[in-house]
């Protein structure tokens, strides 16, 4: 029956960086949906948009909101998704959560679906998706996981400003034009909009993605090593990351070093295993300067490698550059995904 109707879908932070994303991906994706129920706070409220065609007006996230909601795909931050993802269960939505409030909690399934699909089933109704540079590394990484063990990872990312939401996109761009026109200019959200100091982005570097621990790497970081342990349910796994804000609109790249456990391994072997992996597409040909840039990789699903190439001392090492949209596989493509495996499984009451 619900099939045939399909799905009353809630997408909470619907005006958001990653909740308009989300919208356009459930109309591309044609996820059959009876009813779409777009919410925020109270600011944007009365918002009108337009969803394919259709003129939806944005109402204010509460608890009573999600009475009758199916799927609640919610991206409007931790602290709303620990108030909110709750209430949204007890009234038998199944949420997929895109904020970092519950996916280290053990009871709480950390899904990529080209990796560990099968976990969805020890939900207890709510489902994290993990942090966008995360997601695109293992998506690349499982494939070799699972042929020769992979024993360590050494990862420095070269982030977007989207993955900071809508205001850094906007930092960047005023930021940008004031510097060209000589005009001053007050950074005021990135790297970290509740930390003390602020810095420009734009023609610049930023080695700080939220914030400092005690143990002198940042959260984005220790999510990177962390989800990563839970996701491919390795934690002995060796994984440190080095996680730097560039003055990129979308699209996240990483340089990954990765050694393999055992085994007689060429570059070629690496790519001929991801040129056919689920959700990887491989562009790796140097003498043609074919490598992925996240220019070209924006308003696409899939992960893109390159520049496979063997470490010079270490026999199982190796080194390649991931690249993807982190609006997309990295946040909206990936929860849909969710909810298409979620009702492929069987999963939706
Ligand atoms: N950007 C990425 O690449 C990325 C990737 C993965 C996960 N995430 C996570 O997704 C979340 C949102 O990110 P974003 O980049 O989309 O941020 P954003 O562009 O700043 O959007 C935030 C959204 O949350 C809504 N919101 C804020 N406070 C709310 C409240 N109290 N109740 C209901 N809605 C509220 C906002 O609504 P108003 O219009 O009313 O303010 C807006 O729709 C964050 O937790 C982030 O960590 C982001």
């Amino acid at each position: 029956m619900k099939e045939q109707n399909g799905y009353h879908i809630a997408v909470v932070g619907a005006t958001g960086a990653v909740g308009k994303q989300m919208i356009q991906t459930l109309i591309n994706e044609n996820f059959p949906i009876r009813k779409l129920t777009l919410l925020s706070s109270a600011r944007s409220a009365g918002k009108k948009v337009d969803v394919d065609g259709q003129e939806y007006i944005i109402t204010e996230a509460k608890p009573e909101s999600f009475e009758g909601v199916d799927i609640a795909l919610f991206s409007a931050g931790g602290n709303v998704s620990k108030e909110l993802g709750p209430e949204a269960v007890k009234r038998g939505a199944i949420v997929v959560d895109n904020t970092s409030a519950f996916r280290m909690d053990p009871n709480t399934p950390l899904v990529v679906p080209e990796v560990n699909e099968a976990e969805l089933h020890q939900h207890n109704g709510i489902i994290a998706n993990p942090n966008c540079s995360t997601i695109q590394m293992v998506v690349a990484l499982e494939p070799i996981r699972q042929r020769f063990g992979l024993k360590k990872v050494i990862v420095s990312t070269y982030q977007a400003v989207s993955g900071a939401g809508a205001a850094a996109v906007e930092e960047l761009m005023e930021q940008t034009q004031s510097i060209l026109n000589g005009q001053a200019y007050d950074p005021k959200i990135l790297p970290v909009k509740s930390d003390k100091n602020h810095y420009q982005i734009a023609f610049n570097a930023i080695p700080q993605i939220d914030m400092f621990q005690d143990n002198g790497y940042t959260f984005e970081e220790m999510k990177m090593i962390n989800e990563t342990k839970k996701i491919m349910d390795s934690p002995e796994l060796q994984i440190s990351a080095t996680c730097v804000r560039l003055p990129v609109a979308v699209g996240h790249s990483e340089s990954v070093y990765f050694e393999i456990e055992s085994g007689d391994i060429s570059a070629n072997d690496i790519k001929a295993l991801l040129k056919d992996a689920p959700g990887i597409v491989l562009q790796d040909d140097p003498e043609n300067q074919l490598y992925p840039m996240p220019a070209n990789c924006v308003g696409k699903n899939e992960v893109f490698v390159g520049r496979i190439r063997k470490d010079l001392d270490e026999d199982l090492g190796f080194h390649m550059w991931v690249v993807s949209d982190n609006l997309l596989k990295g946040a909206a493509w990936n929860s849909v995904q969710i909810a298409e495996s979620l009702v492929k499984l069987g999963l939706v009451k």
